[in-house]
């Protein structure tokens, strides 16, 4: 088995490279098409997984919604919806958001061991709590291993900017399906596709561009970003 899931990270972004508004409103970013796709996506994988903030900020149900994807999963003797799964070094999160009471399948919330009893009396049993190094950061790569050894094979990764930079940044990304809206944000206090970092691909290791895709007002790019990248799906293919 391999040491860590195949890593899909997927996003939307405006034009000038904002993930959401400075709003307390969700910008809504794409659209239905491709909101469908983004479905398919989350149905071929085994967990989900994304930032506390976008926990708290977004109240995401991060569930499989077309009923056909789901019976296919059960059929298959999946859960109708994949692992969901969330990172936070402070642990302030809510037993009653979406994340947790939306759909059947496990949640994962990696920590610092530190605030994980008061994480797991917090959350009840809503979540598995797993504790993990010193305060501060999980270790990302400490954390996927876990969910490898969890039997996640595949994991899509859907933001927010903090996550996304630490998922490239350690280069543990197989694939980036990266969604650009006709908008522009136009305000710098808005969270940013990314944050500061020593990318791996940069003036003199570019990312392999693997498609590009019109899905009605939106443009799908999606870049290949490890070795593993063949062997995982092909969302282009006729
Ligand atoms: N356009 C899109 O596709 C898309 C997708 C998702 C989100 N978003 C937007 O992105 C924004 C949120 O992005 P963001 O960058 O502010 O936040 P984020 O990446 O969603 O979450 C950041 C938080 O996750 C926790 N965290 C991240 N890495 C960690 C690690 N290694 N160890 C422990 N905890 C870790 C921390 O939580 P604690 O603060 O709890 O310690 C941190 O504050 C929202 O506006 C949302 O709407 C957009």
């Amino acid at each position: 088995m391999a040491d860590r899931p195949y890593t899909l990270l997927s996003c939307g972004m405006s034009i000038d490279g904002y993930l959401d508004s400075a709003d307390a409103a969700r910008l809504r970013l794409s659209n239905a098409a491709d909101f469908d796709r983004v479905d398919a996506e989350r149905a071929r994988c085994d967990a989900i997984l994304v930032g506390a903030a976008t926990v708290r900020n977004d109240d995401p149900r991060l569930v499989v919604r077309s009923p056909d994807r789901r019976a296919d999963r059960v059929a298959r003797g999946l859960p109708a919806s994949p692992v969901k799964v969330t990172l936070t070094r402070r642990g302030d999160l809510a037993a009653t958001a979406a994340f947790f009471t939306t759909g059947g399948s496990d949640r994962i919330v990696y920590c610092p061991t530190a605030v994980a009893d008061g994480v797991r009396s917090r959350l009840g049993t809503v979540a598995t709590v797993v504790g993990s190094g010193p305060a501060g950061d999980v270790d990302v790569a400490g954390a996927m291993a876990d969910l490898s050894a969890r039997g996640v094979d595949r994991v899509m990764v859907e933001g927010g900017g903090t996550v996304l930079t630490q998922f490239l940044t350690a280069d543990l990304a197989d694939e980036l399906h990266l969604v650009v809206a006709p908008l522009f944000v136009g305000d710098s206090r808005a969270p940013r596709l990314v944050g500061d970092g020593d990318f791996p691909w940069n003036a003199t290791h570019r990312a392999v561009l693997a498609g590009v895709r019109q899905i009605g007002d939106v443009a799908l790019l999606r870049y290949a970003l490890s070795e593993r990248f063949c062997a995982g799906h092909d969302p282009d293919a006729p």
